[in-house]
């Protein structure tokens, strides 16, 4: 994933800038830049492919300069090279720019730049960026940016600096996030909010088209007709070191055991002492709503299966769940009576962003349920559920997924209260029920030794099957996204019924199959599905409720989770499942935190 950090204050600018590189480079990265404006030297900039350290080693010493960009790269136009790495700069090397998405018209902006004798070093659509600022600079850096911007087509987010005013930094955002962090007569640009916690909780985030002009005394906004915009400055609450280790080898399993406190988080201030719900952001009409279309995708559009059964349990409203990638492309029956559902942990997902827009061109209500305030997700959706996780690190969703899945609960309650639809006596049970999660995460958690004793011998296949039924199959796809993104173990879910219909024929002697055995109303069904997978050979690993024999008889090991009601099971099962993925990783020697191709947020379609 992309990332941009940028700094203009009194200190020095490179630990500032490679802090926040670090902090970017565990979303994902394959080269990283940063341009300082020396005090000395005018511009100098360094940049490298591969690790950080690599950059690190090629900062000479005796950079001065107190104002400073730095980007992380995620190719996409152009190989992973020190060349297609970021800052790029114009012909002069007066002008240095990072950039965040792609310029769809950049071939077309090329051609005409180097008919106008601009020369080319890289294979990215970013250079036509400091190309195009320097043929239209003239000697107003926020003009030359509001001239190149209104020529770029595409979706952006860029910091711009240059040697010929040394006081100021200009960033531009166009779909893709963008921040500036307010300290005290320090600013720090970030492409992710979490990068200016250490510095501080004020915060502006721009819109889209809005061009911000940050010097020592102060930011500017400006809309794109470059006139001043007054910006509200965004209180953050999170913590700054939920965002680092501490202590933790790795940030995935630093997540798996910030989970019992991310539910307190997500639950916090949600439940009136009388045992109702109380969400104030759903600040919608429900009473027209006649269905609920939900939209997300990888371990959010999981939590929206979970949210699916939930909801039509509780709420008796039918229920859709698309992709995101695919929502757009089938014409959804979505209008001004439908309630659309966007879950994203990010806020800023591609595809999400995408099915939210078509969703509001449709005429439907939208409610995000997403864990970054100031997403784009958040800012364009009516209502908002923000999930509270913190700020999630590691690659593989952990403490976001629990925090999306109650998320959906807290939701299906309010809309069953609102709607009759269940008995007070039964809600006030099913929150007594939330409110014991936390707790018995921490119980699922204790488990952990038992659980890596599985995975190393998991990690000697390179197949595995998850299995189960009802809610427990969307628990089981997770399990095997979380394995295969982790451990490039190949791994399928089926539903538990299903897999006699062909993939049973993949069961070989000792093949591992996990099996969730959480629904009690369908508990014989999964003891003979088990049976079924034992007699082909299968060697059957069984996630059941604290009490039951019969299955920790039939399967060949078991792990307990304590007596949850059926219907918020999913929160206390999928833990086992993230820490088999994390110790099978481990095992396997895979990159836990940075899996191989994949980034943190998925900002193209
Ligand atoms: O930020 P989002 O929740 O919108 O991200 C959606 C997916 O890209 C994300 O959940 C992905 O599947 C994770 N790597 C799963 O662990």
């Amino acid at each position: 994933m992309c990332g941009i950090t940028g700094y203009i204050g009194r200190e020095q600018a490179v630990p500032v800038l490679m802090r926040g590189l670090t902090d970017l480079a565990v979303r994902g990265y394959d080269s990283a830049g940063i341009a300082v404006l020396d005090d000395n030297a005018g511009l100098r900039l360094e940049k490298s492919e591969g690790k950080l350290e690599r950059l690190q080693a090629r900062l000479a010493d005796g950079w001065s300069g107190r104002i400073g960009i730095g980007h992380t790269r995620w190719a996409t136009h152009g190989r992973p090279a020190d060349v297609n790495a970021h800052p790029h700069t114009d012909c002069s090397g007066k002008f240095a720019v990072v950039h965040n998405g792609i310029i769809e018209n950049h071939q077309t902006l090329r051609n005409w730049l180097v008919k106008e004798g601009h020369q080319f070093l890289s294979e990215t659509d970013t250079e036509v960026l400091p190309h195009l600022v320097e043929h239209f600079y003239q000697g107003n850096l926020l003009a030359a940016v509001g001239e190149t911007i209104a020529r770029v087509e595409g979706f952006y987010a860029v910091a711009f600096m240059s040697a010929h005013e040394p006081d100021r930094l200009v960033a531009v955002r166009r779909g893709s996030p963008l921040a500036i962090g307010l300290g005290q007569n320090a600013y720090y640009l970030a492409s992710d909010i979490s990068l200016v916690l250490p510095y501080t909780r004020k915060v502006y985030v721009l819109d889209d088209g809005e061009i911000a002009v940050i010097t020592r005394d102060g930011v500017q906004v400006y809309n794109r007709d470059l006139q001043l915009v007054d910006k509200e400055i965004l209180q953050v609450d999170w913590e700054g070191e939920t965002a680092e280790k501490g202590g933790f080898e790795h940030f995935m399993l630093k997540e798996i055991c910030e989970q019992p406190q991310a539910l307190k988080n997500v639950l916090s201030g949600r439940i009136l002492p009388d045992g109702t719900i109380k969400l104030d952001e759903v600040k919608l009409d429900v009473r027209g709503i006649r269905k609920i279309s939900i939209v997300a995708c990888g371990t959010a559009y999981h939590a929206g299966l979970v949210a699916k059964h939930v909801l039509e349990t509780l709420a008796r409203i039918p229920v859709e769940v698309d992709l995101a990638s695919e929502f757009r492309y089938r014409n959804p029956l979505v209008d001004k009576d439908t309630l659309v559902v966007v879950i994203s942990q990010s806020g800023e997902t591609a595809d999400t962003l995408v099915a939210l827009r078509e969703a509001r061109k449709k005429g439907a209500r939208i409610l995000a349920i997403t864990n970054v305030v100031g997403s784009s997700v958040a800012r364009e959706a009516d209502a908002v559920i923000f999930t509270r996780a913190g700020p999630e690190m590691a690659i593989a969703s952990t403490k976001a997924y629990v925090t999306q899945l109650v998320g959906g609960y807290l939701l299906s309650l309010y809309l069953a209260q609102a709607r009759g639809t269940v008995p007070v006596e039964r809600i006030n049970a099913l929150v007594r029920a939330l409110q014991h999660l936390p707790a018995q995460v921490e119980t699922v958690l204790a488990q952990a030794p038992l659980v890596k004793q599985w995975a190393e011998r998991l990690a000697g296949w390179e197949d595995a099957f998850f299995i189960g039924r009802g809610m427990d199959y969307v628990v089981a796809l997770e399990g095997a996204l979380k394995l295969k993104e982790t451990s490039y173990l190949h791994a399928e879910a089926h539903a538990a019924g299903e897999f006699k219909h062909g993939s049973v024929a993949l069961v070989k002697p000792g093949i591992p199959v996990i099996a969730l055995c959480t629904q009690e109303h369908i508990r014989e069904k999964m003891v003979n599905n088990i049976k079924a997978v034992k007699a082909c050979g299968a060697y059957v690993t069984a996630l059941v409720p604290e009490g039951e024999r019969e299955m920790a008889a039939v399967a060949d090991e078991v792990l307990y989770l304590p007596a949850i009601d059926p219907l918020w099971a999913a929160v206390l099962s999928v833990v086992p499942l993230q820490l088999l993925a994390y110790y099978t990783s481990l095992a396997r020697g895979c990159n836990v935190d940075q899996p191989r191709n994949l980034t943190k947020s998925v900002m193209v379609e």
